[in-house]
């Protein structure tokens, strides 16, 4: 038996760091267009007008492979059992110094509601979006609800996502190795994981 268990496929990996890649694409082009504290990056993109194109396009590529990270999650985040109440009812043990024995599956409760809060930001981003784009074609008030929208899940996406960033890096040492090799050690499996170790520990014994 190896050190290592199997945490994410090629495919899984693949598909994460392309949204990644199209949501800090969609960050640097559409914050010049957030505040006009920002606008020095759109020398980034050529100009104001390269900004709003990368924007629009690289926004239909973020839309596209976030919704289908969702999907690819989604049963394994869509619903919430005792452990995960249990581990919500003390946030996880990050705010005390005790020790907190944690009983999650393959994803926690935390990274559950981030997985349902990205699905439904994506749908929303991406709805008024569309509208944004074509703003001749609906009415003007459902034009400026919408870019109020569309700022505010971007300003909320955004610091979650700084929050996701460090939870999986620093926070929880080991974490991103599953990402970028596919692989976890099994002592950090037992540790963050052991109802979902227990289980991947059952099928490599049958397989
Ligand atoms: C540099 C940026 C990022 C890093 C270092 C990073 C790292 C990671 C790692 C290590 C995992 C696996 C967690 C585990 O095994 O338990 C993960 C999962 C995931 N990531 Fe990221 N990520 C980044 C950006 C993003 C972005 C921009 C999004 C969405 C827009 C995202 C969405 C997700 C989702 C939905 C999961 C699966 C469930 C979860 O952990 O919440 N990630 N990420």
């Amino acid at each position: 038996m190896t050190r290592y268990v199997e945490r994410f496929n090629t495919g899984e990996r693949v598909l994460h760091w392309f949204v990644t890649m199209t949501f800090f694409t969609q960050i640097l082009s559409g914050i010049g267009l957030f505040s006009r504290l920002f606008v020095g990056y759109f020398d980034l993109f050529g100009g104001g007008q390269g900004a709003i194109l990368v924007h629009k396009y690289a926004g239909v590529l973020f839309l596209a492979s976030s919704l289908l990270l969702f999907l690819n999650h989604r049963k394994e985040i869509s619903v919430l059992d005792d452990d995960d109440r249990f581990w919500l009812s003390r946030l996880g043990g990050y705010l005390s110094r005790g020790h907190f024995e944690e009983n999650n599956g393959k994803f926690n409760a935390g990274q559950k509601l981030f997985g349902m809060f990205m699905g439904a930001s994506t749908v929303f981003l991406g709805i008024t979006g569309l509208i944004i784009w074509w703003p001749l074609a609906f009415p003007r008030g459902i034009v400026q609800i919408s870019l109020l929208i569309h700022g505010l899940i971007f300003v909320l996406f955004f610091m979650l996502v700084i929050l996701h960033v460090y939870l999986a890096t620093i926070g929880n040492p080991g974490t991103l190795d599953g990402m970028i090799w596919g692989r976890v050690t099994r002592l950090w499996a037992k540790k963050h994981h052991p109802k979902w170790y227990k289980e991947r520990a059952g099928q490599e014994k049958t397989t």
